[in-house]
């Protein structure tokens, strides 16, 4: 049993990853939701960036985690470290201070495409002289392949910690799910015995990362944190979030019925996601208690990118390969390679059936929290 748990586990670790590299079907190209959703959550990372800054003597080297970064470079995540570092550019500059060094780290599974993220270190670190001025001080950047619900970093050793889009990731399938039959995640049919058990794997997940960041982040240290959560207590009536999977489940249980996919196949798929409720979210932050928590903040975004603020006119967005960017590699080594490409086509077309019908959203849920002193 506990050999059969290890083994789920580390497959998890090991199978999930986002479609790499940056052609037309990329994670890179692709991540339009989560470009989205680091738009509209700028403005709180910053803020707290700057309230740090201006709280703590000048560090020697700021450190700066982004966790679960993926590959999505340009449009994501060295938008959002550019943005990290500026903000204390500016504050650097206000307060009289001298150039700044920094150490940003880039985690992520062992199985993201470090390599495109790698190659635009340059780039980047260029681009930062370029606009800042060669007084900026330096910057350090650093891949950490391994599990956040694992240690990644020396005892007190990082001052601030962004998560985006990452940490709805459980660190595997939850235990006791069996009865969970043609569903593939928590859904309206879903016995209470299956919510309960996402929900107990989340809390153990949750609990672990806290934990685990309790001993690396410093005293005073902020994290800010945005998951695919839902809005309210409820786990399936009201989860808008999880109707994307609910659309996935229904494609995949025609298939059974047209004689694609075993039946016991489909029975046997779940997805290691948890979409959390604010309160949910209070109440662990809460009970691991090495964090206080001072912001918890709802954000919801529309399928449907014409709905978007931040739309420019060139952006090519398609929900459904977006989605698929994200889940094909589970859904691969569960279904075979041969049947992702009907089993995507027919998602697009449920998808855009739906967008026609009615406007759909996603909630996401943002946390800020500061280490609390070790006293
Ligand atoms: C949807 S992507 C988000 C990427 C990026 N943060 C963004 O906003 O564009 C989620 C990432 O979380 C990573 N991830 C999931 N579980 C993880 C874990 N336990 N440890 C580290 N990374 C994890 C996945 O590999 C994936 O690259």
């Amino acid at each position: 049993m506990e050999r059969e748990r290890m083994v789920r586990k580390t497959e998890i670790v090991q199978v999930l990853r986002m479609k790499e590299g940056t052609g037309d079907t990329s994670f890179a190209k692709t991540a339009y939701m989560a470009r989205q959703i680091l738009l509209m959550t700028k403005s709180i990372r910053e803020k707290v960036m700057k309230e740090l800054y201006y709280c703590m003597e000048q560090p020697k080297i700021l450190c700066i985690a982004d966790l679960g970064c993926s590959s999505s470079v340009e449009n994501n995540l060295m938008s959002v470290v550019y943005g990290l570092i500026d903000t204390i550019d500016k504050a650097r500059r206000e307060l009289g201070h001298g150039p700044q060094e920094y150490q940003i780290y880039l985690n992520d599974l062992p199985g993201n495409d470090f390599n495109t993220v790698f190659s635009s270190v340059t780039r980047f670190k260029d681009n930062l002289k370029e606009k800042m001025g060669d007084d900026f001080g330096d910057c350090f950047v650093n891949g950490v392949p391994g599990s956040f619900y694992g240690r990644l970093f020396p005892t007190n050793s990082l001052h601030f910690v962004h998560s985006s889009s990452s940490l709805y990731w459980l660190s595997q399938v939850p235990e006791g799910i069996e009865d969970n039959k043609r569903n593939i995640y928590m859904a309206k049919t879903s016995p209470p015995k299956v919510l309960k058990a996402y929900y107990d794997q989340f809390k153990k997940d949750i609990w672990m990362f806290l934990h685990c960041r309790s001993k690396e982040v410093v005293d005073g240290g902020k994290m800010v944190l945005t998951l695919l959560g839902r809005q309210n207590s409820d786990p399936c009536y009201s989860n808008r979030t999880g109707y994307m999977w609910e659309l996935l489940a229904t494609v995949l249980d025609n298939m059974v019925v047209e004689g694609y996919i075993e039946e016991e196949k489909l029975n046997t798929f779940n997805l290691p996601i948890y979409t959390s409720s604010p309160s949910e979210l209070e109440f662990l932050v809460h009970s691991e208690g090495s964090f206080a928590l001072d912001q918890v903040h709802a954000s919801e975004i529309s399928w449907d990118a014409n709905d978007h603020k931040n739309r420019s006119s060139c952006d090519q967005y398609d929900f459904a390969i977006c989605l698929r960017a994200v889940v094909e590699s589970l859904i691969v080594s569960h279904f075979g390679e041969e049947i992702i490409d009907e089993i995507f086509k027919r998602y697009r077309e449920i998808i855009c059936a739906s967008m026609a019908e009615e406007k759909n959203s996603v909630d996401y849920i943002t946390i800020s929290l500061t280490r609390k002193s070790r006293g």
